[in-house]
């Protein structure tokens, strides 16, 4: 038996440095290049954000007003992404959809770099590409939800910012403004969070000199997972089930007898309740105001109060993040295709970041399998 001390999930374990955002489990802390992220989300826009991540700083008022004249230049979906999106069969994974959205974005992108030495891009290359895949991704996610409805395509309107345009693409319809405030709070919550398990990733291929687009087609691929971004999806499903408050408890006996996990519930960094909650439920509270929908309310009471104090494990992010997207009017299995639009601002800081100060990841592993044996009839060669 070896004593290699193995590290299963990389629980505890520190990888690198990032000045990106700090988590910090003991004082229930998220703060994005230094500032507090419920402080982000009462006070700035989502594209405030995005460029406090990949540069470091809010935007001044000049800046701000560059990258949304740039995010607007590409807000409509390309033809050919267009037909790609058709492509993808009508029940297939809205996840799956996006994926390869994204891939072809990054193919004809990078058409013509020849090599693959040429294809890694520099920091200036990677970050316009960043805020071309940040203003695309809504037409696709939105588009995605309006094709399985049977519903036509909604071209971006100019005169609105970025979470009032995608909820324009996605409904066709004028958004309210509290109904823009609790989606913009939202995508702020789901931009960034370290080394998560789809920023990992598209950390790990970029660590091989790979290019932004691979490192976020594989970052998808992660967050799709029901253990990270397709909790929130779950969460509803969770919701659809137990149906009324008055169920919680015969329904979470029933899963914990069954050894169920609860979605929406637990976090590796968080042990004492997830820093992001807080604000993501007074979002939520806002919602259920605005339509009217104290039932809702009262099922995320009882299922929050009930699960809390039986295990002793508090709610994540996509606790409230899944009702409050399924009441904005977001089909269930568009949720997680959401998560992207927001994630791929903390993404491709990431990528921006490993590439600035690469070093390629590559663990060790402990070998438990047989031990040395032979092929039969094999003969040295002399
Ligand atoms: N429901 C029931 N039991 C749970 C849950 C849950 N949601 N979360 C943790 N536990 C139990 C788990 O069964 C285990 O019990 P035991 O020690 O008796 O086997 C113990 O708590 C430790 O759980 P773990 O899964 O080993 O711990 P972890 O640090 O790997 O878990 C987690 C983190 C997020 C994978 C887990 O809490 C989970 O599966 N939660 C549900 C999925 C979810 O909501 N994911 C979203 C995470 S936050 C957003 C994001 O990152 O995308």
């Amino acid at each position: 038996m070896s004593m290699t001390d193995i590290k299963k999930g990389l629980a505890g374990v520190t990888v690198d440095y990032t000045a990106v955002s700090k988590v910090n489990p003991e004082t229930n802390s998220l703060l994005y290049r230094g500032y507090p992220v419920q402080e982000l989300a009462a006070t700035q826009p989502f594209e405030a954000v995005a460029h406090l991540l990949w540069k470091g700083e809010l935007p001044t008022d000049e800046e701000l007003a560059a990258l949304r004249a740039e995010e607007r230049l590409h807000r409509a979906l390309d033809p050919d992404v267009r037909t790609a999106i058709e492509l993808v069969p009508l029940d297939a994974h809205p996840m799956d959809e996006v994926r390869t959205a994204v891939s072809l974005l990054g193919a004809r992108d990078l058409a013509g770099t020849g090599s693959v030495l040429d294809a890694g891009g520099n920091p200036e290359e990677n970050l316009a590409r960043s805020i071309r895949l940040f203003a695309a991704l809504p037409a696709i996610v939105a588009y995605g939800q309006r094709r399985r409805r049977g519903q036509d395509l909604v071209e971006p309107r100019d005169d609105l910012d970025y979470a009032a345009n995608f909820l324009w693409m996605t409904f066709g319809e004028e958004p309210d403004d509290i109904v823009v405030d609790a989606f913009n709070r939202s995508m702020i919550l789901y931009a960034e969070h370290s080394f998560n398990a789809s920023t990992f990733t598209a950390r790990v291929v970029t660590s091989t000199l790979s290019d932004l687009y691979s490192a976020v087609v594989a970052a998808i691929g992660a967050l799709k997972g029901p253990l990270h971004g397709g909790a929130n999806e779950a969460v509803l499903h969770i919701f659809n089930e137990i149906g009324d408050a008055s169920n919680v408890g015969p329904w979470l006996d029933e899963a914990l007898a069954s050894k169920r996990k609860v979605m929406g519930f637990g976090h590796r960094v968080y042990k004492r309740g997830d820093s992001r909650v807080p604000t993501m439920k007074a979002a939520l509270d806002t919602l259920i105001e605005h339509y009217g929908r104290p039932d809702v309310a009262a099922l995320y009471d009882a299922l929050e109060s009930e699960f809390v104090s039986r295990k002793g494990i508090y709610p994540n992010l996509d606790f409230p993040s899944g009702p409050a997207y399924n009441l904005i009017g977001f089909d269930t299995l568009t949720f997680t295709p959401v998560f992207i639009a927001a994630r791929v601002t903390g993404w491709t800081a990431h990528i921006l970041e490993q590439a600035a100060s690469n070093a390629l990841i590559r663990p060790l592993s402990e070998y438990n399998g047989p031990k040395e044996r032979h092929v039969e009839g094999y003969v040295a060669d002399a």
